[in-house]
C-alpha cells in the first residue's frame, strides 16, 4: 500500500498528515462522470457494469490527491436484489416498482444470493482493487437497515418518510421482521465486498437522525449494533475496519462508540471537538465539514477546513491521529471541482502541521 494514512487513521495510529476522502466523490459534479454516465445510458447501466463502475470510481482520484477510493455503486442494490425493482425516473431520484406495503410483502422477503444477484458489485470491487494497484485503500459500503427500510417502504425518496414512521409505531413486529432480514443481507453483502478486496466498510445511516430518540434506538441503532457485533473484519494486515456514518447521529455518539465499530462518521451539526470528548478516543472519527462550505470562496474553504482540523486536535491532546477528514454528507452535482481541490490540498497542508 503506497498511501495507507486512511487505514492508519482508522486504527488511531500517527499519520504524516490527515487523510481525506469525500462522500459522493464520484458523481455528477465531474464532467468526466457525466460522460461515462451518458455512455452507460442509465445509472443502473453504469453501476452494473464493472468496467464502467471502476472507471468512475477512479475519476476523482486522477484529479485530486484523495486518500481513499469508494466503490461506485448505490445503497439500493440490496432491495433491488430482493426483487423490489430499482429504477431511476429522470430527474426524480430512485424508485421501486414493487415497494413493501404490507405484512404479507414483508413475509415474502429473504436474503438475496449475493454471489449471483450482486455479483456485479463484487466483480467491480475486485477490478477496482486491481486497477488501484495499492495506490490508496478501497472502501466498500452499504446502507443501514433503517435507511434501506425507509426506501423499501416508501418506494423511493420522501420528504417526511411518513409511511415507514407510521409502520414503526403501529406494527413494530413487522418492521423488526423486515429489518432483521435486511440486516442479514447487509452483513453478507459487506462480507462479500471485503472478501472481494474492500479494505474498509462504511454503513450509511442517512435517515436515522429523523427519528425520535426512542425510535432511533429501537429501529436504527439496534441494527447498527448487530452489524458491528457480527460483521467479520478479517485478520491482521487484511483487517477492514467498519465506519458507521449517520446523518443527525450527534445525540447518540456514546452509544455508537460502544457498538464495537472502529470509526464513527458525523455530520456538521456536532463539533468534532465535542464528538472526540464524548467518545473518549475509543473510536476514530470521520467528518465533518458542511458540504455547502464548497460553495464559498477558496479562502473561506481553507479557513473552515483548518477550524475543523484544529477543533478535533485540540480535544485529542494536540494530536491529529484518529481523524479522517470528510464532508458531513455527500457532494452535490452543482459543486465546483476546483473547490474540491482547494479543500483536499488545505487538509493535507494543515494536517501536516502541529495543531494550533
Ligand atoms: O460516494 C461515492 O462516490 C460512491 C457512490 C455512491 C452513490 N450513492 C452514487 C450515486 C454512494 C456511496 C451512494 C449512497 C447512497 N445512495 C445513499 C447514502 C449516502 C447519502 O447520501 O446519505 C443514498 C441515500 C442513496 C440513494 C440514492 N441514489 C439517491 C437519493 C440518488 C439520487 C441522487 C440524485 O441526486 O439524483 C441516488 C442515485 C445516485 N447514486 C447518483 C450517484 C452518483 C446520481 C444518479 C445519476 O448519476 O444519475
Amino acid at each position: 500500500m503506497k498511501n495507507d494514512r486512511f487505514l492508519r487513521a482508522l486504527r488511531r495510529e500517527p499519520v504524516d498528515t490527515t487523510p481525506v476522502w469525500l462522500m459522493r466523490q464520484a458523481g455528477r459534479y465531474l464532467p468526466e462522470y457525466r460522460a461515462t454516465r451518458a455512455q452507460a445510458g442509465s445509472f443502473m447501466g453504469l453501476a452494473t457494469n464493472p468496467e464502467l463502475a471502476c472507471e468512475v470510481t477512479l475519476q476523482p482520484l486522477r484529479r485530486f490527491p484523495l486518500d481513499a477510493a469508494i466503490l461506485f455503486s448505490d445503497i439500493l442494490t440490496i432491495p433491488d436484489a430482493m426483487g423490489l425493482g430499482l429504477y431511476f425516473a429522470e430527474g426524480e431520484g430512485p424508485k421501486f416498482e414493487r415497494p413493501v406495503r404490507s405484512a404479507a410483502d414483508i413475509a415474502k422477503l429473504s436474503v438475496p444470493d449475493i454471489g449471483t444477484k450482486l455479483r456485479y458489485v463484487t466483480d467491480a470491487v475486485s477490478l477496482i482493487r486491481r486497477e488501484l494497484d495499492g495506490q490508496v485503500p478501497l472502501i466498500g459500503f452499504s446502507g443501514s437497515p433503517w435507511t434501506l427500510a425507509c426506501y423499501m417502504i416508501e418506494g423511493g425518496g420522501s420528504d417526511d418518510f411518513a409511511r415507514v414512521k407510521a409502520l414503526a409505531i403501529e406494527d413494530p413486529a413487522s418492521l423488526h421482521r423486515l429489518l432483521g432480514v435486511v440486516t442479514d443481507a447487509v452483513i453478507a453483502y459487506l462480507d462479500a465486498q471485503r472478501q472481494a478486496g474492500a479494505q474498509a466498510m462504511q454503513v450509511f445511516d442517512t435517515w436515522g437522525g429523523m427519528l425520535a430518540p426512542h425510535l432511533y434506538r429501537e429501529f436504527s441503532l439496534r441494527y447498527l449494533q448487530r452489524i458491528a457485533a457480527e460483521l467479520p473484519r478479517g485478520e491482521g494486515a487484511d483487517a477492514a475496519p467498519l465506519i458507521l456514518f449517520g446523518k443527525g447521529n450527534g445525540p447518540y455518539l456514546e452509544e455508537l462508540a460502544a457498538t464495537g465499530a472502529e470509526a464513527i462518521g458525523v455530520d456538521w451539526t456536532v463539533s468534532l471537538g465535542d464528538a472526540r470528548r464524548r467518545t473518549g478516543g475509543r473510536v476514530a472519527l470521520q467528518g465533518n465539514l458542511d458540504p455547502s462550505t464548497l460553495y464559498a470562496n477558496p479562502d473561506a474553504i481553507r479557513a473552515e477546513a483548518r477550524r475543523a482540523l484544529d477543533d478535533y486536535a485540540a480535544a485529542n491532546g494536540g494530536s491529529r491521529a484518529g481523524h479522517v477528514f470528510n464532508l458531513g454528507h455527500g457532494m452535490a452535482p452543482s459543486m465546483d471541482p476546483e473547490h474540491v481541490r482547494v479543500l483536499v490540498e488545505a487538509v493535507h497542508e494543515v494536517g501536516a502541521t502541529p495543531a494550533a
